[in-house]
């Protein structure tokens, strides 16, 4: 069985009388990708707001790699090798793909100067960004621009890679290579957290689901299991 590469217990986090995490707990094995479903406003991105060190946790404890990263500040956390994508992304839009892959890479990553240019271009290929190397981030048509976000969060060269809603508004064919381009991260050795409305992905990529529900976890598990419990047909079809 595989180890523990991240472990959330009692997560909880209020934006003033708003509860939007309420004691979430649950763990994430190396190598699988878990998914997260759950209606807007449910806490998801919230949640990778926690995790990934860009909002502080009420309460809670979150150990990654078997150490305690509560506490630790966004860099600290992407140093260890945790990276996430924002659901709107804002890359520096007057610099070329490369050179935002290049300053994540070296800022984020805290990769040597030296090891960036293979690197980069590993990332590139990976994501189908090579021809759009020399493109200005701010010029890329939606497509490249969810896919220029995948990479520039990988070219961090994370353990975890948390993916926020990628496939919001592609095609069936796009979603289709969002699943192919997640599982072939997957199999380059990254663990992966992927939220996602389109039921699709999440049906045929993910190991496991997890749905929330006005912050708190509703139901985890198989995700045929998961979609089919009663509280979350409840939720999303007001059953
Ligand atoms: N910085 C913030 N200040 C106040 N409320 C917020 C903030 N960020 C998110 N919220 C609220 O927290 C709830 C959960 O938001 P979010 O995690 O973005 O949900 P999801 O990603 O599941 O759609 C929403 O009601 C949202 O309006
Ligand atoms: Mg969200």
């Amino acid at each position: 069985m595989a180890d523990t590469i991240l472990s959330v217990d009692g997560l909880s986090k209020s934006f003033g009388a708003l509860r939007v995490a309420e004691d979430i707990s649950f763990s994430v094995k190396e190598g699988e990708i878990l998914g997260i479903i759950g209606p807007n406003g449910a806490g998801k991105t919230t949640i990778f707001a926690l995790l990934a060190g860009n909002l502080p946790m009420d309460s809670g404890q979150i150990v990654f790699q078997g150490q305690n990263i509560s506490v630790a500040p966004a860099f600290e956390r992407a140093r260890l090798g945790m990276s996430r994508t924002y659901q709107v992304p804002k890359p520096f839009s007057h610099m070329s793909v490369f050179d935002n892959l290049k300053v994540a890479a070296l800022f984020g990553g805290g990769l040597e100067e030296v090891e960036t240019e293979g690197w980069i271009g590993q990332v590139m290929d990976l994501t189908g960004m090579t021809a759009a190397r020399n493109i200005l981030a701010g010029r890329l048509p939606l497509l490249l621009r969810k896919r220029h976000e995948l990479a520039r969060a990988l070219a961090t060269r994370p353990s975890i890679l948390l993916v926020d809603e990628v496939a919001a508004g592609l095609t069936d064919l796009e979603v289709d290579e969002f699943i192919n381009l997640i599982k072939e991260i997957q199999l380059s050795g990254i663990t992966v957290i992927w939220i996602e409305h389109v039921m699709k992905t999440m049906l045929t990529a993910t190991d496991r689901l997890m749905a929330l529900a006005g912050g708190r976890v509703i139901a985890m598990g198989k995700p045929q299991e998961v979609i089919t419990t009663d509280e979350v047909r409840r939720v999303y079809l007001g059953a």
